[in-house]
């Protein structure tokens, strides 16, 4: 396992590999846990002759609040650890890990060669579905992601690229980046790993003490309510009102005091994402909550 922190070396490094290889990229942002592995899992069962690069970076332009960056766990070491472990425990290979340097990744001065491939934040213009729900609460969130996977899909050239689903939204981001300036990437996509609580796996749960991460199960208890309420529901109508199961989910994360504010509760067309009145029989969409848990982010969706 290569660890590369240069985005130069990178480059050159990626660009050798594909003369003769294909390449499958999983960007995270590191303090990896069980639902990144599931993803790295995920590219080898779907590509296994491809190289594998993982990449470990905290993106300070994807942040709204500077304090949220600050807080977020920053654990390069333990990280490459889990990295190793997981190559011998799975029999698998990681090719290399790219840990470029947070202060200067977007730095021209310092990455010549690298010019080509920055674009500003404010030259970014994205569609209208992404400044709602996860994007009305993070004001910036979704361009700082589109800036930083444009630098490290230029800088990397994967053939395939892993994202989980738990990020519904930024699954979304990632095919209009792809369809904009990526034609030859494929995206593919993993289920939500949770822990046995219910709780889907975030990094920033690692801010949480045993009783919070325990009692936020209540998340997907919300969601799995919901959904068997939907289901229920069909069994004698062909539509629901989109009120009634937000009322429904709001209702139980109020029951949890450690839920300090609901930034969104809604039902999205999985098509489109575009917001519906009501739900119809046989008609796809997911129900994704953003919440302020004990002073932590925490998100989670269900397909309906
Ligand atoms: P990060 O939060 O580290 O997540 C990296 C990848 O892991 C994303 O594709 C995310 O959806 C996926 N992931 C996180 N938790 C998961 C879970 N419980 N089950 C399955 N997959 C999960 O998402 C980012 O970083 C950043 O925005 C990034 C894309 C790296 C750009 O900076």
């Amino acid at each position: 396992m290569k660890i590369i922190q240069c985005p130069e070396e990178m480059n050159e490094y990626a660009n050798a590999i594909k003369k003769i290889h294909k390449i499958s990229f999983i960007p995270t942002m590191g303090a990896l846990h069980k639902g990144h592995m599931s993803l790295l899992a995920k590219a080898y069962k779907e590509n296994p002759c491809t190289k594998i690069i993982v990449s470990l970076f905290v993106n300070p332009t994807q942040f709204t609040e500077k304090k949220d960056f600050e807080k977020y766990p920053h654990t390069i070491d333990a990280d490459i650890k889990k990295l190793v472990e997981f190559e011998k425990q799975e029999g698998l290979k990681i090719d290399a890990v790219f840990i470029p340097k947070g202060a200067t990744f977007y730095s021209d001065t310092e990455y010549p060669s690298l010019r080509a491939y920055t674009i500003e934040k404010q030259d970014i213009v994205l569609p209208k579905i992404f400044f709602e729900a996860e994007g009305k609460s993070r004001p910036g969130h979704f361009e700082g992601v589109f800036q930083v996977l444009f630098r490290l899909f230029h800088i990397i050239r994967p053939d395939f690229a892993i994202f989980g689903q738990k990020d519904f939204q930024q699954v979304l981001l990632v095919q209009y980046l792809q369809k904009q300036y990526f034609q030859f990437l494929q995206i593919i996509t993993g289920d939500i790993f949770r822990e046995p609580s219910g709780l889907a796996m975030s990094s920033r749960n690692m801010r949480l003490s045993k009783n919070e991460k325990e009692r936020a199960s209540v998340i997907y208890k919300a969601l799995r309510n919901a959904k068997l309420f939907i289901e229920k529901e069909y069994e004698t109508k062909n539509y629901i009102s989109v009120e009634t199961i937000l009322s429904l989910v709001k209702n139980i994360l109020l029951s949890e005091s450690f839920i300090e504010k609901i930034h969104s509760i809604e039902i999205r067309k999985r098509m489109d994402f575009y917001e519906c009145d009501r739900i119809e029989k046989n008609k796809k969409y997911v129900l994704l909550v953003s919440v302020q848990y004990a002073g932590i982010h925490l998100i989670d969706n269900i397909l309906l």
